[in-house]
């Protein structure tokens, strides 16, 4: 699947974004190694600690289907300015070797970075 497909499906699922207090919707496609596309939006909640990333939701989803090898995830939001995934998504995406990240504008234009690009010297576990 092309990168820009993939941001396609981030935008759609970007619609489903439960988002009443930042009103800053987003959207992740997730792209799993059999070819499935796994999606996810932001979830907030009154308590704020408690909102859910659109990243974490689309992988959060893929796993409790007992996927965990996925090529790239893309995510979408309406701002001008390309969406970065926060650090604890970059944390999550980081566990399941998300190696492509594609980052988008509402326009629907993107970049591509690595895992390493965006997440150097992670923390990977301890002995
Ligand atoms: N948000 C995401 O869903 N993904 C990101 O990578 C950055 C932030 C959400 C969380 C919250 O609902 C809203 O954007 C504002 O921070």
């Amino acid at each position: 699947m092309d990168a820009d497909e993939l941001v396609f499906l981030a935008q759609k699922a970007k619609e489903n974004a439960y988002a009443p207090y930042s009103n800053f919707r987003v959207g992740a496609a997730l792209l799993d190694s059999l070819g499935k596309i796994h999606t996810g939006c932001n979830i907030e909640n009154a308590s704020l600690g408690a909102t859910n990333c659109a990243e974490r939701t689309a992988i959060f989803k893929a796993v409790s289907y007992g996927i965990r090898n996925f090529e790239a995830i893309a995510i979408a939001s309406d701002s001008k300015d390309l969406i970065f995934p926060c650090g604890i998504c970059r944390q999550v995406i980081a566990e399941f070797g998300i190696e492509r990240i594609i980052v988008s504008k509402d326009d629907g234009t993107f970049k591509e970075y690595s895992l390493e690009d965006l997440l150097p010297y992670s923390f990977r576990g301890y002995d």
